[in-house]
């Protein structure tokens, strides 16, 4: 039996399907390249020795997804592709509901047809919106300030209805918090396309020489230093909630949130700060107006999925800004 990781050629998806096989489960990864590229395969390989399939394909595209599912015998299902860029969800809003949807619906009524009832999924601390952090999952969600956390928010009540109305589902929804770093081999890492809206990709593009400076946004919020605070957690941590995610859905039904962080908060400087401390390089930047839509302080209380899945994030900023820069340094136009 396999586990279909989609958007499995991500950057979530790439790292937890490294996970995965170092943990001896067997992975289909399916993706249409939208955002990635099928070359982290061999990257994949290098770091464990497997070779796993990887299938170009829209799962929007049913046909498709039921070719998958007539290929392979899927036990469960990791639905990490979507669309992700926030400002693109405000300009291209009818595509970001549509793929993201469509996929998600897709998949979900393909496994019905083959009796599948196991489905992990991608969703994001956006879907809280602007409430006072720690976050615990049972803060109302809803209030996104954008159609990307809109797709996240709806697909989580499509799964909700789903699991009400088939009691043999299990369903898993994990809300990451901001994922940043790359495998340590530094052979698999984040690489967006254009610009990077994120600030970490940002931060070691101008390490790279790639652009000039960072630009702060804003330094008047109220945080201990003034500039914006997030949970961020080391990809690698959050690849190994998956599995824990996973063992859970195999011996539960209903619907579950967890969130993915580590309940630390910390702010743009202190993360420019230990970058460049920790991997001896300087980041030149400059303080910009406040990025509209941004919050002052988004971080998690992990409490639950370490109590119900004996999951804890384990590795600390330093290590992520190490590993994130290990892979640019390494790969400074990606995979490309
Ligand atoms: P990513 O863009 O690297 O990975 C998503 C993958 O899905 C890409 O490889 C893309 O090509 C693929 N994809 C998109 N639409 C598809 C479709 N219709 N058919 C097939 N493949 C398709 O992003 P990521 O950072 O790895 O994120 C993975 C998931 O986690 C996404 O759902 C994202 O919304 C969610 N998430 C990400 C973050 C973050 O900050 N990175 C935070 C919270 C949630
Ligand atoms: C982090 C902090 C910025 C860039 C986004 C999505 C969210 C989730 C994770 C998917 C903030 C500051 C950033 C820069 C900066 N994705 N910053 N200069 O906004 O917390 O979350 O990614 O689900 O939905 O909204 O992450 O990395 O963009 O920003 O000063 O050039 O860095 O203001 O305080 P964010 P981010």
């Amino acid at each position: 039996m396999s586990i279909l990781l989609t958007g499995g050629a991500g950057y979530i998806g790439s790292h937890t399907a490294v996970s995965m096989l170092q943990a001896g489960i067997d992975v289909v990864l399916a993706d249409n390249f939208v955002n990635s590229s099928p070359k982290v395969l061999a990257r994949i390989e290098a770091i464990t020795g497997v070779r796993p399939t990887l299938i170009e394909a829209d799962l929007c595209d049913r046909e498709a997804v039921r070719a998958i599912f007539r290929a392979h015998e899927i036990s469960g299902v990791v639905h990490f592709a979507g669309l992700k860029a926030v400002g693109e969800s405000v300009a291209q809003p009818l595509r970001y509901y549509r793929n993201n949807l469509d996929s998600a619906l897709t998949v979900l009524e393909v496994m019905r047809e083959f009796g599948r009832t196991q489905f992990v999924f991608s969703s994001s601390a956006t879907v809280y919106g602007d409430q006072p952090a720690p976050l615990t999952e049972s803060a109302q969600t809803g209030g996104c300030s954008n159609p990307y956390g809109w797709t996240k928010f709806m697909i989580e009540e499509i799964l909700k209805s789903a699991a009400a109305a088939g009691p043999q589902l299990s369903v898993v929804l994990l809300r990451y918090f901001n994922p940043v770093g790359a495998h340590e081999s530094g052979l698999i890492g984040e690489n967006p396309n254009g610009t990077p809206n994120n600030l970490m990709p940002y931060i070691t593009q101008v390490a790279v020489g790639r652009r000039e400076k960072l630009t702060v946004f804003g330094d008047d919020y109220d945080t201990p230093d003034g500039s914006g605070v997030r949970d961020y957690i080391h990809v690698c941590d959050l690849a190994e909630g998956h599995l824990a995610a996973l063992r859970y859905a195999e011996s539960h039904t209903g619907c579950e949130v967890f969130n993915l962080g580590t309940g630390r908060g910390s702010s743009v400087f202190e993360m420019v700060r230990t970058f460049g401390e920790v991997n001896g390089v300087d980041v030149p930047y400059v303080i910009g107006p406040r990025r509209a839509g941004d919050l002052a302080a988004v971080y998690a209380d992990p409490a639950k999925a370490q109590q119900v899945l004996g999951w804890t994030a384990k590795r600390s900023l330093a290590d992520m800004c190490r590993d994130a820069w290990n892979f640019q340094r390494r790969n400074p136009n990606g995979y490309e």
